[in-house]
């Protein structure tokens, strides 16, 4: 039997076809969508859950029409206000992962201002991927590591490799779970994910509950993770 996993990732997929089930503009599932984050964290928190990681917007999300852009990029701002209390309350750190350069000062703003409130609460760390990519985490690390490596002829290991990523301070990452049906990682945590259980679940994550979650978990606790190795 695992124990709780220390460190969960999300990809909140399905809000636009939520929001359309609904005869609703997709808006509308991104609203629901950020509303549903306060719900699910706070029960991976009582859960024992350490971090929670979330796919908020990738570097490809870009792509999408300015008008979608410019809605999501509002949501930290949403949620923020609703929430920062409660995240208070529950002992919730906030912090993000992602390229700052290229999103919008507001939205880092706000997200600085999460981040700096929650500093010093222990319970669980709620990570934000926004503006992130798995590619470009890696290349970031690539660079970082190569700015100081000077003349040295050193080989760098797995280990201190994941010492240039940008979740250098968290635990391995054990599960990942995907709502809406995708089998797609869609560029999120590609080195982390190596040896991450995974789940895919038909639910749209506006509809995604805390007892689905805890369903998740117990059925991770159950898995036979073997590493590569035998039992
Ligand atoms: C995927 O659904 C969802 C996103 C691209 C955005 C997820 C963002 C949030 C839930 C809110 C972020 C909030 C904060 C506080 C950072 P989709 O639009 O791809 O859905 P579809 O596949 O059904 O079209």
């Amino acid at each position: 039997m695992n124990s709780v996993p220390q460190h969960i990732a999300i990809i909140m997929d399905g809000n636009g076809r939520w929001a359309r089930a609904q005869g609703k503009p997709r808006s509308y599932g991104h609203l629901k969508g950020a509303e549903n984050i306060r719900n699910i964290a706070i029960k991976a928190n009582e859960l024992g859950v350490k971090v929670l990681t979330l796919y908020a917007f990738s570097t490809e999300n870009w792509k999408r029409p300015a008008e979608e852009v410019s809605y999501l990029m509002n949501l930290p701002k949403v949620f923020v206000d609703s929430y920062l209390e409660e995240l208070m309350a529950n002992d919730i750190r906030v912090e993000m992962i992602g390229r700052r350069e290229g999103l919008p000062r507001e939205t880092v703003r706000i997200l600085d201002r999460a981040i700096n409130r929650t500093k010093d609460n222990k319970a669980m760390t709620l990570v934000f991927a926004v503006n992130y990519g798995g590619r470009s985490e890696i290349v970031d690390g690539i660079n970082e590591y190569v700015a100081q490596l000077k003349d040295s002829d050193h080989k760098i290991t797995e280990e201190e490799f994941g010492r240039y990523l940008y979740t250098r301070d968290y635990p391995e990452l054990e599960l990942l779970i995907r709502t809406s049906l995708d089998y797609r990682i869609s560029n999120f945590l590609l080195w982390q994910l190596s040896y991450a259980e995974m789940y895919f679940t038909e639910t749209h994550w506006p509809e995604f509950s805390p007892e689905e979650l805890e369903s998740i978990i117990k059925d991770f606790m159950k898995r036979n993770r073997r590493f590569g190795g035998l039992q």
